[in-house]
Formats: structure tokens, sequence, C-alpha cells
């Protein structure tokens, strides 16, 4: 299994610059020269994957409540940009099924973060690796990569499609984790940038994985992770950070 992402990473579409994880996100990335997203992905009530981060709708849309706990056909229908600025009023939750097409038709990249909501973590992973399957159908060299910090997951999604990549999110470095990503037969750590010291990566690398980080968006410290032999950044900052080299200034 090969490492299916470019260096250059655009973070829940295209961070700030437009309302994160909707189809609107990701076209600002592109416009900015992007080939690659990462999302946050879970399911609706009846089993329908969708982008969203929080576990409930309060952030970024003017709904209330656990977004997991409703079925598709009322989340399809609420507004999630209106809260960024005005100009993206109207723009909503897309399910995966929508940015899976708009990043297969123009060749883009997508790392998916699976972000269970909280006591469906296997469930996630098995819908999630199922519907991939579905949608990449045809594509088995441009798959998706799957990422959580949750993983059952990942255990989840790796039933359902071994064949989808898969890597370790980490907000810690807690006794076990390279131990944890191999048993989990992943092919990558991506980690918070400020977890990842030359150490942590040089181990990384000797345990045959690549080593990723988010969310990078200062130049100083994406200047460092270079130099120190990282394998990718996820950004906020497309309009800071031109993707077309690792070096990465626009
Ligand atoms: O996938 C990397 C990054 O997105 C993890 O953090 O909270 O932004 O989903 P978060
Ligand atoms: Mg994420």
């Amino acid at each position: 299994m090969t490492w299916p992402l470019p260096f250059w990473v655009a973070h829940r579409g295209a961070g700030k610059l437009a309302p994160e994880n909707t189809l609107a996100a990701f076209r600002v990335g592109a416009q900015h020269g992007y080939r690659a997203f990462e999302c946050d992905v879970k399911l609706s009530r009846d089993g329908l994957p969708f982008l969203l981060h929080d576990d409930t709708l309060n952030r970024t849309t003017r709904e209330r409540g656990i977004a997991g706990a409703r079925d598709w056909a009322e989340l399809s229908r609420i507004d999630a940009g209106a809260w960024h600025s005005r100009a993206y009023a109207g723009e909503t939750l897309p399910s995966l099924d929508a940015i899976a097409q708009f990043c297969i038709a123009n060749g883009h990249a997508l790392n998916i973060e699976i972000k269970p909501t909280t006591g469906s973590e296997l469930e996630t992973g098995e819908v999630v690796g199922r519907e991939v399957l579905r949608l990449w159908t045809g594509q088995p060299n441009h798959l998706p990569l799957f990422s959580s910090f949750k993983p059952d997951a990942l255990i989840g999604a790796a039933r359902s499609a071994p064949e989808v990549p898969r890597a370790l999110l980490l907000d810690a470095l807690k006794p076990g984790w390279l131990e944890q990503a191999k048993t989990l037969g992943c092919i990558g750590v991506v980690a918070n940038y400020t977890l990842m010291d030359r150490t942590t990566i040089d181990a990384i690398h000797a345990a045959g994985m690549k080593a990723a980080v988010y969310t990078v968006n200062d130049p100083a410290s994406a200047q460092w992770l270079i130099s120190n032999g990282i394998d990718g950044i996820i950004t906020d900052a497309v309009d800071r950070f031109a993707p077309a080299q690792p070096g990465g200034r626009a």
C-alpha cells in the first residue's frame, strides 16, 4: 500500500477561508492549487456518511444538538455556511458521496478522517469503509486515506475495506503509540505537529511508515518539519503555502 497523498493537504476542505467541511471549502482550496483535502466524516442516524467536525451542530450551523441523532434527509437541508460569513449562506452539509464525486472528477486526493459520533466508532468505520469502496469503484490507484483518533474506527474500516490505506491520528504520544499504529495495519501516523521531533519522525520511518502532521499554519514550523524529514503537512493556510513544492511559500 502506498501513501496516497501529496505533501500539502488542505484542512477541512480549505480551513478558515470558507466554511469548513463544505463543498465550497474544497473549491476554495482547489482555487489555491491544492490537490488534496482532509475532511471529517461521521454518520447520520440512518447511516449515511457526511461531513462534520463536531458531534453537535452547534458551532457550524444554526441548529442545535447531536448531528448523528438526525436522518440525512433533515441534515442535508441544514445551512452550514451562514455561520462563517454571509457569502456562504445556503451552503449545505455535504454527503461523502458529493465530496467523492468532486474529488474523483477533479483528480484530487482525499484524507477521510473518520470522526465518529461518540459511541459509534466501530460502526462508523465499517460503514465509511463500505461507502468508500462503492464510491471509488474502478479507482483502485486513487483510493483515499483513512485516519482516525479512534482505533475502533480504524478497526471497523479495516474490516469492510482492508485495501484502503489507514493512518493513526495522535494528539499525544502515549506509551505504545507506535505499536498501536502497527497493530492497526497503518501505513502512517498523523500527529499534532508539536509532537513531531526528529526522534519521533525517525521512529515512524524506521517502522516503515510515513509521518505527517496537522495543522501547520506558520512558515517557520513548516520549514523545521520539512528539514527534519516530515512526509506531509495538513494546513488551514492555503493562501500562505503554495502546494506545488515542499517549501511551499505562496
Ligand atoms: O486529520 C487531522 C486533523 O483534522 C485532526 O484534528 O480536530 O481538526 O479534526 P481536527
Ligand atoms: Mg480532522
